[in-house]
């Protein structure tokens, strides 16, 4: 009972109570991946034919990286947090306030709404999940990071997807989504289909900050959700 409770309470925060509950999960299609030109990596952070770090020794890069003007406007970097073998991988942008106060992504009020996105296709920070950002600095203001400070972040963000090794991958915003497939398109062309990142299925859904400015939308991330969810379900 207290559970029906705490799942109707999710998905009212979403916005999508009652009408989730008539659709079935073989009402999601799943399309064929669609395979992206694989993303290349930047130098110098970890360039290619460097010997490739495990994780005490990323942790320790990241923390002493300098590599860009971010780290020199933001309290400290944040490097990921969860279960380093997890199944599941969210990557959201970059660090907002909270975050660099912290030192751990979405922990404001767009964690917030991830921790109950989350919940509602019954997963939870740290169980099998990874939160991790493109970059690892708080962007001055939480503008959007400029293509060269992406560039520059984004082979920590690889080498952390190597180590995990997740078997589903969900970008949050066209940033993540953008940087992961190494193209430049817009969120709403990208979301609805599985797409591949280096082998393993990315899913591409919209970041928790712009769904609360538009909630409605909601709707629209709980498809992505149950999409994530068929595509965790139907790999081997
Ligand atoms: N937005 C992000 O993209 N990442 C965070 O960690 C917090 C807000």
């Amino acid at each position: 009972m207290q559970t029906v409770n705490r799942d109707e309470a999710i998905l009212r925060e979403l916005n999508l109570y009652p009408q989730w509950v008539r659709r079935s999960a073989a009402s999601v299609v799943v399309e064929p991946a669609v395979v992206a030109p694989a993303p290349t990596v930047a130098e110098p952070a970890l360039g290619p034919g460097a010997e490739q770090p495990g994780w005490p020794e990323l942790k320790q890069r990241v923390k002493n990286c300098n590599a860009c003007v971010l780290r020199a406007g933001c309290k400290q970097t944040v490097f990921g947090v969860g279960d380093e073998q997890a199944d599941w991988l969210f990557v959201g942008e970059g660090p907002g306030a909270d975050e660099d106060e912290r030192g751990e992504p979405f922990v404001g009020q767009a964690g917030q709404l991830l921790d109950n996105m989350l919940m509602a296709i019954k997963l939870k920070r740290g169980k099998a999940v990874y939160i991790a950002n493109v970059v690892k600095c708080r962007p001055p203001g939480n503008r959007v990071p400029e293509p060269a400070e992406i560039a520059q972040c984004l082979p920590y963000l690889q080498r952390q997807i190597q180590l995990i090794r997740p078997k589903v991958i969900v970008a949050l915003g066209k940033t993540a989504a953008t940087a992961l497939l190494g193209v430049d398109a817009t969120l709403g062309s990208l979301r609805g289909r599985v797409h591949d990142y280096q082998g393993t299925p990315l899913i591409i859904t919209y970041h928790p900050a712009y769904l609360l400015r538009t909630p409605a939308d909601k709707a629209k991330a709980w498809q992505d959700l149950r999409m994530a969810v068929a595509t965790m379900n139907g790999l081997d």
